[in-house]
């Protein structure tokens, strides 16, 4: 029995703000349980909701010397779904009403986070063999585990996985001014953890991690490029041989059309129908006018320039005045975005109706009862929502990029094949013109448009193909 651990800065169901949260929640449960003893381990911030604090149960408490003095760590642990999850208490580092405060903040937070994850294994008495970690907030185990750990016969055999969902996070701030990397080697901080002049994080961990990944191989290749690469293309480069790309999936029991308790009317192949009533109620629930020949546009986002939104407000009034659609927004993040949004929103009633927030119920409905899916990101290391959508017949539009390019396939009418809509080009009007060419089959083709909803239900986006290539990966290192 090989065992793993998972180091996030986030995991469902105790804290989410993205994808990264979906892939902790779900990827340890699609692994062997007869091969692999999975456990996880995040912070435990002030902001999980009191219900999921209850769940949990104190393990130990310790002090650990650190560049700021004596620090103090607690861990506590809860199950979900058969899987063990140990959280890092320390309320000084982890209070605030978000897991990301500022980034000044947060390097020092998650620097301290990493030395307490290797601190707790002795203490715990769990050696795994291998510790998986996550974007940058994790990307500090392998350093610290090289660096201070190395001569330790308990940390000895361990081997690390670098798993980066998204390149452009990289935890960067000024060298001599993070404090809990203050003790680690000049040759260290200076070099191996330096870019641009900076502490870059994800670059260390890169570099010190025994294997690299990210969540799709077209990202694997795109960031080995300027264009791709965030300043750090040259790095990909340089580790190609130990950097692989493994395509996300969803967790095909939190998303599953016949047994979805938010939705109004569950529906599956069978009574494809019944998906009119989920768009029926969606319209009520948001203001929308009932109609059941417009198109309803569904979008569930961060808020952010990594999504392509510039390009969807540059279209939005030519879309909504020139055809019969309407859109279903959730969202939150950038000021300017959710301004636009409550802008549309405003002009346009029961035409464009946008929800400012985060709410797991409203994404649900939004999935459930909406026609097209848009997500037009300018990057897009994997993507949870396309896959998501299309496990609820809702048709997705994205931009070819990244794990959007791997997992939509794009229409074809001759061929009748295809399970959504794209375009190349980072173009509004490219994205216009495709978004029409949807609207044109949605309108006048509807028996082609069912079909291309069955394909999308019937695709397997599930966690079990990838998760037996991180079975396989693990293997590989842990011999
Ligand atoms: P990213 O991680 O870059 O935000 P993904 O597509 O990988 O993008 O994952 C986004 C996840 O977060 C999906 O599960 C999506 O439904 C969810 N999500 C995003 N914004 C919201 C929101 N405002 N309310 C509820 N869920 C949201
Ligand atoms: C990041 C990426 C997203 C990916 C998610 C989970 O948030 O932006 O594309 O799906 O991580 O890996």
């Amino acid at each position: 029995m090989k065992k793993i651990l998972f180091a996030a800065s986030e995991g469902n169901p105790f804290i989410k703000t993205g994808g990264l949260a979906d892939v902790i929640g779900a990827l340890p449960k699609y692994l062997d349980g007869k091969k692999f003893d999975v456990r996880v381990i995040l912070p435990k911030y002030l902001c999980i909701p009191e219900k999921d604090r209850q769940k949990m149960s104190h393990v130990t408490e310790f002090y650990a010397d650190m560049p700021r003095g004596r620090e103090y760590i607690g861990i506590d642990k809860a199950k979900a779904e058969g899987i063990t999850y140990y959280f890092i208490d320390n309320e000084h580092y982890f209070a605030g009403d978000n897991p990301y405060n500022q980034i000044f903040e947060d390097v020092n937070k998650f620097a301290f986070y990493s030395r307490a994850v290797l601190a707790s294994l002795p203490e715990l008495k769990f050696c795994p063999d291998i510790i998986h970690c996550h974007d940058w907030q994790a990307a500090l185990i392998p350093v610290f585990l090289k660096e201070f750990y190395g001569n330790d016969p308990f940390f000895h055999n361990i081997k690390t996985v670098m798993t980066i969902h998204n390149q452009k996070f990289q935890g960067r701030w000024r060298i001599d001014d993070i404090e809990n990397c203050r003790d680690l080697s000049a040759d260290c901080r200076y070099k191996a953890m330096e870019a641009y002049k900076e502490t870059n994080f994800l670059k260390a961990g890169i570099l010190y991690a025994d294997r690299v990944t990210t969540v799709s191989e077209t990202y694997a290749e795109e960031i080995k490029f300027p264009e791709g690469g965030e300043g750090l293309d040259g790095v990909m480069r340089e580790v190609s041989g130990k950097l692989s790309g493994i395509v996300n999936g969803i967790d095909y029991e939190e998303y599953n059309s016949m047994k979805d308790p938010m939705l109004a009317a569950p529906f599956g192949l069978r009574n494809l129908a019944q998906k009119k009533k989920n768009k029926e109620a969606l319209q009520t629930e948001m203001g929308l006018k009932l109609d059941s020949k417009v198109m309803l546009i569904g979008i569930v986002s961060r808020l952010t320039e990594q999504k392509g939104f510039d390009l969807v407000n540059y279209i939005m009034e030519e879309m909504l005045t020139t055809m019969n659609v309407q859109v279903a927004a959730l969202g939150t993040g950038e000021e300017r975005f959710q301004d636009s949004f409550r802008y549309f929103h405003n002009k346009y009633p029961g035409q464009f109706s946008a929800t400012i927030g985060y709410s797991e119920e409203c994404a649900h409905k939004i999935y459930g009862g909406a026609d097209v899916f848009l997500m037009p990101s300018q990057f897009e290391p994997c993507g949870l929502s396309q896959l998501i959508s299309m496990r609820y017949g809702t048709v997705p539009i994205v931009r070819e990029t990244g794990g959007l390019k791997d997992t939509v396939e794009a229409y074809n009418e001759i061929w009748q094949t295809g399970t959504g809509f794209s375009f190349a080009n980072y173009d509004a009007r490219e994205m216009f013109n495709i978004i029409r060419y949807a609207y044109d089959v949605y309108q006048n083709h509807s028996k082609e448009w069912k079909m291309m909803m069955k394909r999308c239900m019937k695709a397997d986006n599930s966690w079990r193909n990838s998760a037996k290539k991180y079975e396989k990966l693990y293997q590989g290192l842990a011999e």
